[in-house]
């Protein structure tokens, strides 16, 4: 498993009781899985379908370092399983893992489409990979998007 994401605890992350907040520590983990499954699968439209139970075995506090571990375990025929540790470099402790945590990859519909990856690609050749693909992908033009942020506003206004 390669840890390449680690995190600091800020005064942000942390819940009532002073240690870090689970939600902060998932949204984390799903970036992470995803950057993870879409450099592995060549595809900006993955999505998070499925994740098993978590089980928090220690926390961290403000100021501790941790990592975030990834690794495939499976490659289905549009989806990609992975499982995923973080540990606290402070305390040498592990904070959690997830056995399972599934993405789907999708077509231009948003339908689930094949992906024809069957093993690991590490990160120099799945990013080399990837950026390629990138650029492929519509970018939404600026002016489309301040539309909708004005639209949005708006909506919100009325309410
Ligand atoms: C992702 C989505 C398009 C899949 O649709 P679906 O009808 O379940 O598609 P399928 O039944 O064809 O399954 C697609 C893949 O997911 C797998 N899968 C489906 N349900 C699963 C589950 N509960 N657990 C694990 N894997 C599952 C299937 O085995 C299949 O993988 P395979 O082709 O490698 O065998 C649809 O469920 C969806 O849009 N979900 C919302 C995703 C989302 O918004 N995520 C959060 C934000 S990223």
């Amino acid at each position: 498993m390669n840890f390449h994401t680690r995190k600091w605890v800020k005064p942000e992350d942390l819940n009532p009781n002073g240690t870090l907040f689970g939600g902060s520590l998932l949204r984390w983990i799903d970036e992470e899985a995803a950057i993870y499954a879409i450099t592995q699968l060549d595809n900006q439209r993955v999505v998070t379908k499925f994740m098993s139970e978590i089980n928090f075995v220690s926390s961290a506090r403000q100021g501790d370092i941790i990592e975030l571990g990834m690794t495939a375990t499976h490659f289905g025929r549009t989806s990609i399983t992975l499982r995923c540790e973080v540990r606290n470099k402070i305390t040498r402790k592990s904070i959690l893992t997830v056995e399972k945590m599934v993405f789907v990859n999708l077509d231009e519909k948003g339908e689930p489409a094949p992906h024809g990856r069957t093993q690991i690609r590490y990160a120099e050749e799945a990013f080399a990979s990837y950026r390629e693909s990138a650029r492929q992908v519509p970018q939404v033009p600026v002016a489309v998007e301040d539309e909708r942020v004005a639209a949005r506003v708006e909506a919100d206004s009325l309410h």
